[in-house]
């Protein structure tokens, strides 16, 4: 079987897959509320991929190498009957590592049925230990209770668990050191992720971001820290353990250090587009022709046609001062899954 590799010969790892594009939380970084209100146009229940679908197309990415898959949303537990999902990806041969990507708020209920149907891992997100910072950040003053309650959960039920921790200047750097302490020795791994001109909503503006430089700075000043080597090319995040043996934190550095050159990630749209880049205009669409009864052959083709083709590298071209966002809009965040 040959694997195909992108324009910029990149080969194809790593699925990220979106079940839904709503979501419970409003962080003002990816659906603000002013925004994303009782008007927006979600998708329709119709236009959304049942989960036969997504796992046929979860198995051809397989044969076209991907070995890991993450679902996200939206909120991926706002989806009915998730754990049904799960167990139907877990059977796929060939795939190594099955994700999720949560807010945390219905962790709690779910992380033994999750765990049950095979995932292996969850990737939490929490900005916040103050109620008034999440109130601030994503609308909710009790998002941080519920939140560390599904964290509790999930690692009680032997699931491996990562926080990723959006830092926007002066709304939640005070929050840093008190993320990075509560969760020192505990086996949790705190990424600090930088703030991104993702969506078209956000109103970034690069004085917004913290740089990982700064927080590794202030974590430094408190805790002696060391990098160590990533754990496979291409590992989005950069480790850092703590000299003390009291486990390790990492930075997600998009904005001052990109890593577009060992992007091996697709993406899957909700209802079925195939997005090459977080920052993609849009996507290929494949709920079409796999609604029209093309064969897995047919479909397979397209996928790695598409592929083929991809010569996405947006942050790269952001820091060298050469994106081309324009007029033209953007994918959300939310619909692409992050
Ligand atoms: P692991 O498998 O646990 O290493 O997960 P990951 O770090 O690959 O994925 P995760 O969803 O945890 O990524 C964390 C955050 O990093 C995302 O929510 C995005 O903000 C950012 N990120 C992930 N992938 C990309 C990418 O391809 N491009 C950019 N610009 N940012 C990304
Ligand atoms: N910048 C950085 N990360 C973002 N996320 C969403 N919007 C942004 C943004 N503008 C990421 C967060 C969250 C995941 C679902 O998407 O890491 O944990
Ligand atoms: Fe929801 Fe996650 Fe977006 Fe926050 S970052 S609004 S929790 S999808
Ligand atoms: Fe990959 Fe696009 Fe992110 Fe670059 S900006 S790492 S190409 S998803």
């Amino acid at each position: 079987m040959t694997f195909p590799k992108d324009n910029l010969n990149r080969p194809l790892r790593d699925l990220r897959i979106s079940v839904t594009d709503r979501c419970n939380l409003r962080c003002e970084y990816c659906m603000p509320a002013e925004i994303f209100g009782p008007d927006y146009p979600f998708l329709p229940k119709g236009d959304i991929l049942a989960f036969g679908e997504i796992s046929r197309l979860a198995n051809l990415f397989v044969k076209c190498g991907v070995e890991k898959i993450r679902l996200t949303g939206g909120e991926p537990l706002l989806r009915d009957r998730l754990p049904d999902l799960v167990s139907e990806l877990a059977k796929i041969d060939g795939l190594h590592d099955l994700a999720l990507t949560t807010n945390g708020l219905r962790l709690e209920a779910f992380a033994i049925p999750l765990r049950d149907a095979g995932l292996q891992r969850v990737t939490v997100s929490l900005d916040a230990l103050s109620r008034e910072t999440a109130k601030r950040l994503n609308g909710s003053f009790e998002s941080t209770n519920h939140t560390l309650n599904g964290i509790a959960a999930a690692k009680e039920a032997g699931l491996e668990v990562k926080i990723n921790t959006v830092i926007k200047r002066g709304v939640n750097e005070h929050e840093i050191l008190p993320l990075a302490n509560r969760f020192r020795g505990s086996g949790t791994c705190v990424r600090f992720i930088e703030y991104m001109d993702a969506g078209n909503y956000n109103g970034w503006d690069g004085q917004d971001v913290v740089r990982s430089n700064e927080v590794l700075d202030l974590l430094k000043n408190e805790h002696p820290l060391e990098a160590v080597p990533p754990r496979y090319q291409g590992e989005v995040a950069k480790r850092y353990k703590y000299l003390d043996g009291a486990g390790e934190v990492g930075f997600i550095s998009s904005v001052s250090e990109p890593f577009c050159g060992d992007c091996c990630r697709a993406r899957l749209t909700a209802d079925g587009k195939l997005v090459t880049c977080l920052f993609a205009k849009n996507g290929h669409d494949l709920r079409v022709p796999l609604r029209d009864g093309l064969c897995d052959k047919d479909l397979l083709e397209i996928i790695k046609k598409v592929w083929r083709l991809r010569q996405d590298r947006y942050s790269e071209l952001r820091h060298q001062g050469m994106s081309d966002s324009g007029e033209e809009t953007k994918v959300e965040m939310s619909y692409v899954g992050g």
